[in-house]
């Protein structure tokens, strides 16, 4: 909660309206911070060095939270448009104005598809999410009725104390629904897998794997772990005897390299067995370039009619051919109905963002699908 009341509000609005002022006039570059008697502003920047890119995003300072916990900084701030603002080491994590672009998609898009495909209104549906100790991925479940049960999977506890007292839809640990585990997650679906667990559904609200940095070198994050293929290999056994449904976070198509990692990622499914591994895009003005992707892949085989052929301009090996995974059309109606369950409750996911997600840039769609021999 923010401190003080309405007259605190009040002056604060003004020392806002000096402070905004000076950083219209000022030449102000990157990490400069504007004093105030009372309050200051400062950029977070976020720079992509790979393509020469960056953004930046002005919050009030100091914090309104600011931790250390033993994995990472933790700092919450206040923002005049973007309402407040999670960052992490430094690395913006959402805001509270466009969260629900990148949540809601997270957690509704299997689920739809999970109920559209198998399920029906009154079966019980048991999900692991994995990340998202912001609690966003975990609200939004808990829209479902069918949703009986969500292990929630979280390495950094402290995340979750801050998001509870600070960002407004963090309370869905206090439901019964919620089995909140405190571990690493790539270790817990490790476990889970040889327990011979099964769920119905698996989201993986992850960090960024790996990061470019000025000097053009590779830095491994610590949630690369989530995106190997022995990972992929255990969530394949958690949900392939319920006909379940994986989603994961999977960077933006924007950036070389993390083209290069859809694509390898998107295959790798497909090898293990995964039905229709697709990647789904989200438009969301505050992550780096203002576009993530996720994918959405089956884990029961399907029946091999969804599938979609598509040429390049014409017979030659640059223009080959590429097979897109598709849905089929009869399933709308069902994933519509369920929609209606929501009440309108929603601000960014509707079915037909949901199924126009999968349809990307012509290089895009190449990059990822575009088979390797000419066809
Ligand atoms: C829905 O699923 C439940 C649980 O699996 C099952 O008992 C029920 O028969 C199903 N209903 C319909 C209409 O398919
Ligand atoms: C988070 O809050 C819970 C409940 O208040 C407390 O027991 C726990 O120690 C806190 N975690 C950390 C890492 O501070
Ligand atoms: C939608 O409205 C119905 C009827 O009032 C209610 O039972 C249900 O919980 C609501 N769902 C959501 C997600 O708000």
């Amino acid at each position: 909660m923010a401190p003080g009341g309405p007259i605190f509000h009040e002056l604060r609005g003004l020392i806002l309206i000096v402070c905004c002022a000076l950083a219209r006039c000022s030449s102000y570059t990157s990490n400069t911070v504007l004093e105030t008697s009372e309050q200051t502003l400062k950029p977070i920047l976020e720079e992509e060095f790979e393509i020469g890119y960056a953004q930046s995003l002005t919050v009030e300072s100091p914090p309104i939270a600011s931790i250390k916990s033993v994995y990472q900084s933790i700092d919450v701030y206040n923002s005049k448009h973007y309402g407040k603002v999670l960052v992490l080491d430094d690395n913006l994590q959402l805001t509270e104005r466009d969260a629900s672009h990148y949540n809601e998609m997270l957690a509704h898009v299997p689920v739809m598809e999970y109920l559209a495909n198998c399920g029906n209104e009154t079966e019980p549906i048991r999900v692991m999410v994995v990340g998202g100790g912001d609690g966003y991925v975990v609200a939004e479940l808990l829209k479902y009725p069918q949703v009986r049960w969500i292990d929630h999977v979280e390495l950094d506890e402290e995340v979750i104390n801050v998001s509870k007292e600070n960002l407004p839809w963090a309370d869905g640990w206090k439901d019964e629904r919620v089995n909140l585990v405190i571990s690493d997650g790539a270790k817990f679906v490790k476990d889970q897998a040889e327990k011979g667990i099964h769920y119905h559904v698996i989201i993986q609200d992850a960090s960024d794997p790996f990061w470019y940095d000025t000097m053009g070198d590779i830095t491994i994050l610590p949630s690369s772990v989530l995106y190997e293929l022995s990972h992929f290999e255990s969530l394949h056994r958690l949900l392939r005897s319920k006909g379940g449904v994986l989603m994961m976070q999977a960077e933006t198509y924007n950036i070389p390299s993390n083209l290069e990692a859809i694509r390898k990622w998107r295959n790798q499914l497909q090898g293990i067995g995964f039905d229709r591994p697709r990647y789904g895009s989200i438009s969301i003005g505050t992550y780096s370039t203002g576009q993530i992707g996720f994918l959405t892949a089956h884990a029961q085989v399907g029946d091999g009619s969804n599938h979609e052929e598509v040429w390049g301009s014409g017979s030659t090996c640059d223009d080959n051919v590429y097979r897109m995974d598709v849905l089929p059309e009869m399933l709308w109606s069902k994933i519509l109905s369920q929609f209606n369950n929501m009440n309108g409750t929603t601000l960014y996911y509707h079915p037909r963002v949901h199924r126009s997600s999968f349809d990307l840039p012509l290089w895009v769609e190449k990059s990822i699908y575009g088979s390797d021999v000419c066809a």
